[in-house]
């Protein structure tokens, strides 16, 4: 079943990035876009996770277009459905790695998962503060956050960008494992193109359009 659809896209800024594309996502699926910087990929990825509206096309979620709803339920969506992890992580630098943990579960209503944060690799570093952690436990501790709202799909860019190779691979396997026993889907934008091709589906954004990665 299509998670979400994507239906001729255009956008540009100071150039144009891309030009009517289309592709779809299903449950339980990841979907991989390289490219080369400043292609727009980053831009594609705002466009689909309800951050940004492209100039023209339009992006279905449940089959609704989800910029032809209002502001609240557009912010629902981004609550409760879509989970976002950016290149550089956000995380409260007031709290503890735990309670940066603990407050996302209260914002979305599940319960501490422990497992999940052994697997991420920083159970052992969760009574320690946000500033005391490396650049890849912050990244992991972020990873947790969104992971443990339960997204339906989670939009990921170069989300193992500042880990090395095999912390990567460990936790590109959390989010594949994540989105298999969820049935939830996973869009990555990545500059890795073996890891692109670990997804079901992988495109390379170039002159202006997805090509099937090869
Ligand atoms: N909000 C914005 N306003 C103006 N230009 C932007 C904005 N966001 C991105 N751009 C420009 O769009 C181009 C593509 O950016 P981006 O989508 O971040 O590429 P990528 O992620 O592939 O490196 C770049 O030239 C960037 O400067
Ligand atoms: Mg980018």
């Amino acid at each position: 079943m299509t998670n979400l659809h994507v239906k001729n896209l255009s956008h540009e800024f100071d150039y144009p990035l891309f030009n009517d594309i289309n592709f779809s996502l299903q449950k339980g699926q990841s979907l991989a876009i390289v490219g080369v910087s400043g292609c727009g990929k980053s831009t594609l990825l705002h466009i689909c996770s309800t951050l940004l509206k492209p100039e023209k096309g339009e992006v279905f979620y449940k089959e609704k277009s989800i910029y032809k709803q209002n502001s609240r339920s557009l912010l629902e969506i981004r609550r409760l459905d879509f989970g976002i992890i950016f290149q550089s992580h956000y995380l409260f630098k007031g709290f503890n790695a735990k309670e940066n943990v603990q407050l996302a579960n209260i914002l979305s209503k599940t319960k501490f998962d422990k497992e999940l944060l052994e697997r991420l690799g920083v159970l052992h570093v969760l009574d320690q503060s946000i500033g005391s952690l490396s650049g890849g436990q912050q990244q992991r501790i972020s990873i947790a956050r969104v992971l443990s709202k339960k997204p339906k799909i989670i939009f990921a860019d170069e989300p193992t960008g500042n880990l090395d190779g095999q912390t990567a691979r460990e936790v590109m396997d959390v989010l594949f494992d994540y989105i298999k026993t969820n049935n939830a889907s996973l869009m990555l934008v990545t500059h890795d193109r073996d890891l692109a091709r670990k997804c079901h589906k992988a495109y390379e954004l170039k002159s202006l359009a997805l090509k099937e990665l090869n």
